[in-house]
């Protein structure tokens, strides 16, 4: 299989499965994955466990300033999947509940977070070659990606499908509180003022309300062999 080094931007609203989607893009082209999310949810559960953001969301922005140089966020590769790590700790469980979903938001849309994480995105991306999603890949961390892909859904399929993932975790998932989770996060991120989430003019939608991995599979293979001249061995 063969496809040139490029950079694929994955963009949209919450729970579209726009992870799992790039995961089986980068498995499959043997790209690097990376979940720009995981770095905004990092910063997030910091910021909760330092007192920086109060439980009604109001944020300390000198001390996070402050905070934010010093925080090694990095990603390690078990064999089985990347976990996200602050320093030594591993977070990749920590991040992902509803108490960090309920503030993370209101922290990524803070200037100087979206600076940090942008600089590290963009060292990452320098050898081309991956995959990443988000909700600004394709318009400010990657304006020149080669190829972007908006993704979309219903929001009740959004909405159980992130609740069964939950539930696969073990977590405890009210669907109601997690559909009204999606709705705010959705809203904050595409009414902040820096970066919001909106589709780049270039971007292919792709609302996969009704398609199982495997017909989003089929999408991509065809969409890479039409741009990319792509050759299937
Ligand atoms: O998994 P899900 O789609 O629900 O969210 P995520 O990708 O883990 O991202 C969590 C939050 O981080 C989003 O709701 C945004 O507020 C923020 N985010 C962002 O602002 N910019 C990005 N490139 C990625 C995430």
């Amino acid at each position: 299989m063969q496809i040139p080094d490029i950079i694929i931007a994955v963009d949209g609203y919450s729970s579209t499965g726009k992870s799992t989607f790039a995961k089986r893009i980068a498995s499959e082209f043997s790209f690097l994955y990376l979940d720009s999310g995981a770095m905004y949810r990092a910063v997030t559960l910091y910021a909760i466990e330092h007192g920086i953001i109060s439980p009604s969301g109001e944020i300390d922005r000198q001390a996070l300033c402050r905070a934010l140089p010093a925080l090694d966020i990095h990603f390690e590769d078990t064999g089985n999947g990347s976990r996200t790590y602050i320093g030594d700790k591993c977070v990749e469980k920590d991040i992902r509940t509803l108490a960090v979903s309920d503030k993370v938001s209101l922290i990524a849309a803070v200037p100087e977070v979206r600076n940090f994480i942008d600089d590290r995105l963009r060292e990452f991306g320098r050898k081309k070659r991956v995959v990443m999603d988000g909700r600004d890949i394709g318009t400010t961390v990657f304006p020149d990606a080669e190829l972007k892909i908006f993704m979309t859904a219903d929001p009740v399929v959004r909405a159980r499908r992130r609740a069964d993932e939950m539930k696969r975790k073990g977590e405890k998932a009210d669907i109601q509180e997690v559909a009204k989770n999606l709705r705010e996060r959705d809203f904050i991120d595409s009414h902040r003022e820096v970066s919001p989430l909106t589709k780049a003019d270039d971007a292919i939608v792709l609302d996969n309300s009704d398609m199982t991995i495997e017909d989003q599979m089929k999408w991509i293979r065809q969409i890479i062999s039409d741009r990319f001249s792509y050759v299937r061995v």
